[in-house]
Parts: C-alpha cells; structure tokens; sequence
C-alpha cells in the first residue's frame, strides 16, 4: 500500500482544509520536481545543443538524460520523443504534418477531448477529410465489433483518447491497435489521462503516434510530449521548421532565402521535431517527475486509484438523486468519477462544493461537448461533476467529498 501521508508532505500545495480533487485538469507538483527546475535556473541557466562552454554542455547533458527517462516510461526510443507545449499541441502537430488528401477519413469517439476534435474538424473544412465518430453511449464502454465497422478502405488515422477525460472510462488501445495495423491505419493515442496512472508501451499498443502533458503526471506546466514512430519520424516532414531542425551546413544553398527545403538534409532524430529552443527547466522537470512515478510504482499508484474509485462509486451509488456517468463497475474506470444532483446544474453543485465544503472538482462540459451531446441532448444542463484522484488523496477525503454530496443532496430534494 502507498505511504499516503508520506507522499503529501511531498506536495507543499496540499492543506489539511482543502480537498484537491481535480487533478485529472491538473496534478499537484512535488517538491523534488520544483527543486530540479530551481537548480537548472540557479547553476547552469543556458541553452541546449547551441554552445560548447561548459554551462551549455552542462543543459544538453541534463536535458538529454530526462528525454531518455520519458522514452523509457512509454517504452520508447528517445529519437522518437519530440517535446512540446502539451497534448493538444502535439495532436495539432500531426494534425498539420500528415498528408491528407479529399476523403481520406479519420475516426474519433464521442469522448473525445476538443483537443482532439478541433484539428480534425479543421482539416474536414480545409482539406475535405471526412470525420467519422464512434459513440459508445453514456457509460463510455467501447464494443469493439461495432467501433470497427467505422473502418474502410478510405480510413487514414483512428485518434482516440486511452482514458475518457469525463468518465475514467478505459479505451481498448492494444485491440485497436491491433486491428489498425492489420488493416494499415495510422493510430494516434491520446495518452493525456492514461499517462498519470497506466504503465504506457507504445510498442504493446502498437500506435504510430502518442500525446501526453507534464502537468497531468506530477511535472510543470508547458511541456507536452509527443512520441512519433521512428519510421514517421524519418519519413514525414514536420510542420515547423527552423533553429535545430535541418543541417544548414550540409544543404549547399547559398543562402537561406534562396535554399530549397527539399534539398536540405534533417538534423538526426528528433531534432528535426524540435524547432526552436525547447523547454529546457520544464523537461528537466519531467524527467524528475518521472523518477518520482517510478520510485513509487505505477502498480502501487493503481491499487490505490481502485481503492478509492470503490469507496467513491460505491457510496455514490448509495445517495439518492444522483445520476452517475460512466461505467459502473470501478475496474472500468480509473481514478475519475462524475455525476449530476437531481435538480442542481453541474456548476451550482461545484461551487457549492468549494464554497462550503472546501472541495475542489471541475464542473461543467470538460471539453467534450460531443459526449454530453450525444448523451444529455440540448434540454439538459451542459456537463456534469467531476471528481478525480491520485496518489496523494486519501480516504478520508473521499469519505468528506461523499458526505458534502449527500448533504448537498438532501438539501436539493426538500
Ligand atoms: N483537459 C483537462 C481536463 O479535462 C484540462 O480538465
């Protein structure tokens, strides 16, 4: 079992007044992760792969062994990890950089994130790629039969989220997967969810491309990771371009402005993805967080999140008014719970719960206005509640959040 006292005193943003639980919008920072940033800022503030003075050297060394600990969490090679600003950048990263041609179809889930709906829906009106979506209904669940009748011979990439933001609800990946490389589809994973809590292998899931954010998963803010295929990563060219990313050197223009891009050579994997200077404090950082998830074990992080999704599903289920989302079984769902209160909007219920019960839970659409769409229609109230956890919530805090529910509850219904 975790040490869950422990671990909080990690977090110097966790108080004994307040119950933090949205940590699926955002994680918690622990302090060694804010340390090696600070460190980074104090003793060899530079740039990296652009000097050969120590301070440099110094940046590149640290900044590359924290890309080999992000490639080795998903099980890759660190010439396939590209870093960006966040998930939604690197899902409009591919967006731009794929080839689509009129027709060609991409299919998403009614789950999705705007972040990766937008850039698709962008492409139908610009391109005339046809989107197609698989709707697997207010639980979330996902029938495999019937997502891949959405599949043909016009089918370019399948871009789904591995957990629902709104429901915790798990997508099969390793079966679609599957069933995208027997038929030669492109498979994107967005792994925004999934990251903080499952052991991710991009090779298991056999995907093409992978996005996941720092913030989710105990790292900064503005730092995004996205794993591209090596073969992609050779064959493609990417959408930005500039500082790092061809070798001027070996492209014999005269000058730039008259060069042809084509003729250039790419600088070696994956700098030929990163355009401009990356962020640096912010890499570093993750690299840190992912030694704070490994040392405490992806596994023991699992069986706490399953502890508490029964305590919170099942007390729940037991206060009369509530509409639960999502799958009802807690092994289906991972570490997020949401639900309305008979006769209060999503949003009157998450302001009551953090102005009189201290508790902090997102309210409202989640960015996934198709999901509520298809299962709220336009009468309902948009959205719903959202309660997530993670490593450093207790059951005691479960256990608050459950009561406030009911009393919020009773107090609807008189
Ligand atoms: N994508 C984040 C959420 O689901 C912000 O709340």
């Amino acid at each position: 079992m975790l040490d869950v006292q422990a671990i909080r005193k990690d977090f110097p943003t966790i108080t004994n007044d307040n119950v933090y639980l949205d940590s699926v919008a955002s994680s918690l920072t622990p302090v060694s992760v804010i340390d090696e940033m600070t460190e980074y800022y104090y003793k060899y503030r530079a740039n990296v792969h652009r000097g050969s003075y120590d301070l440099s050297m110094q940046a590149s060394e640290r900044y590359e062994n924290a890309i080999g600990k992000i490639a080795k969490f998903v099980n890759a090679n660190p010439s396939e990890i590209v870093i960006t600003g966040n998930t939604t950048h690197s899902i409009n990263e591919i967006a731009l950089t794929l080839d689509f041609n009129e027709g060609d179809e991409v299919v998403l889930s009614s789950l999705e994130h705007s972040s990766n709906m937008v850039p698709w829906i962008r492409l139908q009106k610009k391109i005339g790629i046809k989107v197609r979506f698989y709707n697997p209904g207010k639980t979330g669940i996902f029938n495999i039969n019937e997502f891949e009748k959405l599949l043909n011979e016009r089918t370019r990439l399948v871009s789904l989220t591995y957990v629902s933001n709104v429901l915790g609800s798990i997508v099969p990946v390793e079966q679609i997967g599957r069933i995208c490389k027997e038929k030669g589809i492109l498979f994107l994973v967005d792994a925004a969810q999934a990251a903080p809590h499952l052991k991710l292998d991009v090779k298991k899931i056999e995907c093409d491309f992978m996005a996941f954010s720092g913030h989710k998963m105990l790292g900064p803010t503005g730092i995004g990771v996205l794993y591209i295929k090596q073969e992609h990563a050779d064959s493609m060219m990417p959408a930005f371009l500039g500082g790092g990313t061809i070798n001027t050197s070996e492209c014999h223009c005269e000058s730039l402005d008259t060069c042809n891009i084509d003729a250039c050579t790419f600088s070696d994997l994956p700098y030929k993805w990163q355009a401009g200077t990356p962020p640096i404090a912010e890499t570093i950082g993750l690299g840190k967080a992912v030694d704070y998830l490994n040392e405490i074990g992806l596994d023991y992080i699992a069986k706490h999140d399953t502890e508490l999704m029964e305590i919170a599903l099942n007390g729940l289920k037991e206060i009369p008014g509530i509409d639960i989302y999502g799958p009802l079984e807690p092994e289906q769902r991972n570490s997020i719970i949401s639900f309305n209160i008979e006769n209060l909007s999503p949003t009157e219920v998450g302001r009551i719960l953090n102005e009189e019960f201290n508790i902090s839970v997102r309210a409202g659409d989640h960015c996934a206005v198709n999901y509520f769409k298809d299962v709220q229609g336009p009468e309902q109230p948009p959205g719903n509640v959202r309660a997530s956890f993670y490593l450093y919530n207790t059951v005691e805090e479960v256990q608050r959040f459950l009561s406030a529910v009911k009393s919020i509850s009773e107090l609807a219904r008189v």
